[in-house]
């Protein structure tokens, strides 16, 4: 097996791991990572399309238990079958009730409102201002938190990513007061779902969640944590999508003037972007018995680490990996959103946010610019791509 060192604090390798996936790709397509996690356990680097797409449909080899009792919550993505389908029954429930048709006018609105406060001034915080707030909103809504809390939510969505980070091996160090921002938004879910059974049954989905506790169908505690799921699934990553999203406009002028005159193509742009870019890098898996891959043997009971955002520069799946290409014919074969058992069940509503949003970029295009006195600062998170910082100069 070859050595390549994988240092998962290295800012380089999380702001820039593109070179190194394809050493792992070409010459150690499954890498031991000794003593890798925090914890100084071992883990497994898959980086081929077809390695990651098998390890995530394959649910018999490869469990989503990953916690394994640290910071283990009842959240469907820390679950296998049967528990995991039963709350993603609960999920699917609650979320396709009032889905894409319904919602359609309604997100529209909060789109409009949130862009024209941002171009009320001469600069905007784009990140800040436009693409944390619009997933904040939209999901926050649905799930009937009101809108003061925002602050609150941003930092317990981001306590939830960091634990899946801690849980992947990221000192917790780095991220001080995880934990107690992780059981006050417990806490407060909880609350607001016990208030809200006092209430008048509300068309959103935290009504939804509420019925399916008295059905008997989830528990208190598995209510609050797929609540807060959908906060932290939903936050960051639509937040990067949106955010490089507009980057990407403001960076290349033929692209941008192609989506402006064919904003049919957006559905395009979204999975071309979401391959290249994936919002979620890697997420992890748990073997469940010997896998012998690639001549080596991942133990029972391994860590792997599931590069997706490998997966989507793979050569062997998409040719010329790294050209960013809207024609590209097999774009939506990225695993931007998954696949198998734990495919993302907020993937309708991304793209209808998504896409109505890059459609209300394309009129605005032409009043936006990067800002020259400040570069766009990327975002260091593990496991996540996007912008952490982006400031745009408006014109009237
Ligand atoms: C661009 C936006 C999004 C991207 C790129 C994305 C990506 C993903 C990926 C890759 C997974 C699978 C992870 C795994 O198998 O380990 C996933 C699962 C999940 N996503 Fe998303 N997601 C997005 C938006 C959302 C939204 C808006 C919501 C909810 C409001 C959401 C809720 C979830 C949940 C609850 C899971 C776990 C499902 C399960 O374990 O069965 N996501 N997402």
């Amino acid at each position: 097996m070859t050595t390549i060192a994988i240092d998962l604090s290295d800012p380089e390798y999380r702001l820039n791991p593109f070179p190194t996936y394809q050493v792992l790709r070409d010459e150690a397509p499954v890498h031991l990572v000794p003593e890798g996690t925090s914890e100084g356990e071992d883990f497994y680097v898959l980086s081929r399309y077809e390695d990651v797409s098998n390890a995530l449909r394959d649910k018999n080899r490869f469990s989503n238990e990953v916690m394994r009792g640290r910071f283990d919550m009842p959240m469907m993505i820390n679950r296998d079958a049967p528990e995991h389908t039963r709350l993603r029954r609960n999920a699917n429930r609650a979320f396709n009730a009032r889905l894409v048709l319904t919602l359609q006018d309604w997100v529209q609105t909060v789109i409009d409102e949130v862009i024209a406060d941002a171009l009320k001034g001469d600069r905007v915080e784009w990140i800040e201002d436009v693409t944390a707030t619009l997933p904040l909103r939209v999901v926050g809504d649905m799930l009937g938190i009101p809108r003061d809390r925002k602050d609150d939510f941003r930092r317990w969505s981001q306590a939830v990513m960091d634990m899946f980070a801690v849980a992947a091996g990221l000192d917790p160090d780095e991220v001080p007061g995880f934990l107690e921002d992780l059981l006050e938004f417990g806490n407060y879910m909880t609350e607001l779902a016990i208030a809200r059974r006092k209430e008048p049954n509300r068309d959103d989905i935290l009504g939804a969640l509420v019925e399916q506790q008295q059905a008997g169908n989830c528990t208190q505690d598995e209510l609050a944590a797929m609540a807060y799921s959908f906060v932290a699934a939903g936050h960051e990553t639509t937040m990067n999508l949106l955010g490089g999203g507009m980057h990407m406009l403001l960076s290349d002028p033929a692209l941008a003037k192609r989506l402006v005159d064919n904003p049919d193509l957006t559905g395009e742009f979204i999975d071309e972007y979401l391959r290249i870019y994936s919002p979620i890098q890697w997420t992890l898996r748990r073997t469940t018995e010997d896998i012998e891959l690639h001549g080596v043997t991942i133990p029972t009971g391994a860590l792997c680490h599931l590069v997706i955002g490998s997966a989507h520069r793979d050569p062997r799946q998409f040719p010329d990996p790294d050209r960013f290409d809207i024609d590209r014919e097999n774009k939506g074969e990225h695993l931007g959103f998954g696949a198998g058992p734990h495919f993302c069940p907020g993937a309708a509503l991304s793209r209808l946010l998504s896409t109505l949003t890059f459609r209300a970029y394309y009129p605005i295009l032409d009043r936006l610019s990067l800002d020259p006195q400040e570069a766009p600062v990327p975002r260091s998170r593990q496991g996540a791509y996007g912008l952490e910082r982006m400031s745009l100069l408006v014109s009237p």
